[in-house]
């Protein structure tokens, strides 16, 4: 029996202890408010150790375990055929059901390869919400790439339990039309571009039953599969007495192939796979493989990540560490609330995002109210966060948010209080926090490195 689940406490309870410890960078305001004018008030331009709780990603910024470090030592660095891939490439298949895996250097080069050797013009790859380098690669191949979300993911504030997943009758529209334009379907789990948000089991089944009768093949964008099947664990009928591993089992049941980006599920700071069923495509992405990352028993990495990443994808399906992890979205989201500030609803299971509309409601969106908000997190508490909105997605943007991204076993619970603290500070002096405008943008994916100015009054 759980020590804390069962047990009705409030204490959110880290479930391990700290054996090795990194020190935090503190500075002043008036350093804080130096540094923004330095980087033109764009916090990517910050050095890390400027910031003191870093929220931008939970990508390859997690805490890794004893047993991993342990790992680490063992890492067998032989060109080919080690110790440390056979450990890894067991570890996949034994979880996915996949007899191909291809080691790569984080998810993207998966996905570079895999549309490589399946996408070209013409085609269209539907998904129920492509992440910005899924999308970049297949259109990098002259595909498209298409997002079917569900209708619920469209509004911040409905509180369905499954808004990650894809409209399975729009699904079946695209297929009936030009199935023989689609080289596989894709499900994102956990749903990383609308919030986080879970994909159901049911919506996975329908799924695999509808590219049965077409026959195409389904992928898993899997980089936060654990997180999902805890969703599922908790939310979906039937999967209440079930554990993560045998959710797992089942959701990669259903997929011909996978991609996985280990930075984040795999426990590990970098890494990823692509895992396969058919035979002669694993054939021809491990040639690919070859020309631009490295042998098949290691891809991009070296022996001793392998190893971390077999480690981590058992670890990162204990329920202990996925209650931990889940509830500290939920606590960070119900404080942010308590301070009238709105969020995606439900929150998902890495991160929490603010609407900036309920921090700034005198900030029309020309003025980049989510980004003002960002500014002020670092301005007021040092935080670092994201803008999700007009800087990022420019005109199109339907939403400004602001992300809170949570690395993985990193941040205790005091960490996530002093951030809602700073959160709520910053609504309590909304009135004097300043509109933005851009002094220097470059002509793609500005908000890495634009430049803003505050706009007085
Ligand atoms: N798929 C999803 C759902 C992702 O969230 C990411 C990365 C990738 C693929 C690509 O993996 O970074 O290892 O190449 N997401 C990070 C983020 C960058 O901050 O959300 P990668």
């Amino acid at each position: 029996m759980s020590g804390t689940g069962d047990g009705g406490w409030r204490t959110i309870f880290e479930p391990f202890r700290i054996k090795s410890v990194e020190p935090l960078h503190f500075t002043t305001v008036a350093e804080r408010e130096a540094a923004l004018e330095r980087t033109g008030y764009n916090v990517f331009g910050l050095a890390a150790r400027e910031v003191l709780i870093d929220l931008l990603t939970d990508s390859g910024t997690g805490a890794m375990s004893a047993e991993q470090w342990a790992a680490i030592m063992r890492g067998d660095e032989s060109y080919a055929g080690a110790e440390s891939w056979e450990r890894f490439t067991a570890a996949v298949t034994n979880l996915t059901g996949l007899a191909h895996v291809i080691p790569v250097h984080q998810g993207r080069a998966a996905e570079r390869i895999l549309f490589a050797e399946t996408v070209k013009l013409g085609d269209v790859v539907p998904n129920n919400t492509h992440f910005d380098t899924t999308r970049a690669n297949i259109e990098y191949d002259r595909g498209e790439a298409l997002d079917l979300p569900c209708e619920a993911a469209g509004d911040t504030q409905a509180e369905a339990p499954f808004k990650g997943n894809i409209d399975v009758e729009r699904l079946e529209a695209l297929l009936a039309e030009r199935a023989l334009d689609v080289p596989m379907v894709f499900l994102t789990v956990t749903n990383n571009t609308i919030g986080g948000q879970p994909v159901s089991m049911a919506n996975v089944r329908e799924v695999r039953a509808l590219c049965d009768r077409y026959e195409i093949p389904l992928f898993i964008d899997a980089a936060r599969f654990a997180e999902n099947c805890w969703f599922v664990i908790q939310r979906e009928e039937g999967y209440a007495d079930r554990t993560p591993t045998e959710v797992a089992k089942e959701l990669f049941s259903y997929a011909d192939g996978v991609t996985m980006s280990a930075k984040k599920d795999g426990l590990a700071n970098i890494g990823g796979f692509l895992a396969l069923r058919d035979d002669d495509l694993a054939a021809r992405c491990r040639a690919l493989l070859i020309l631009t990352e490295g042998f098949p028993t290691y891809g991009g990495l070296a022996g001793r990540d392998l190893e971390a990443i077999a480690q981590g994808l058992e670890e990162v399906l204990d329920p202990e560490y996925l209650r931990y992890r889940v509830r500290t979205a939920e606590y960070l989201a119900q404080r942010c609330w308590d301070a009238g500030v709105e969020t995606v609803r439900p929150p998902g299971g890495h991160a929490v995002y603010l609407d900036a509309g309920s921090m700034v409601p005198h900030l029309h969106r020309d003025r980049f109210p989510a980004h003002a908000v960002v500014v002020e997190l670092y301005r007021v508490g040092g935080i670092r966060a994201v803008e999700v909105g007009s800087v990022m997605f420019g005109p199109a943007a339907t939403h400004e948010l602001v992300r809170l991204a949570l690395p993985r076993r990193v941040y205790t619970q005091s960490h996530i209080d002093y951030v809602a603290e700073v959160v709520a500070a910053v609504r309590a002096r909304r009135e004097q926090v300043p509109g933005y405008r851009i002094t220097w943008e470059p002509p793609y994916l500005r908000h890495f490195t634009a430049r803003f100015e505050p706009i007085a009054g």
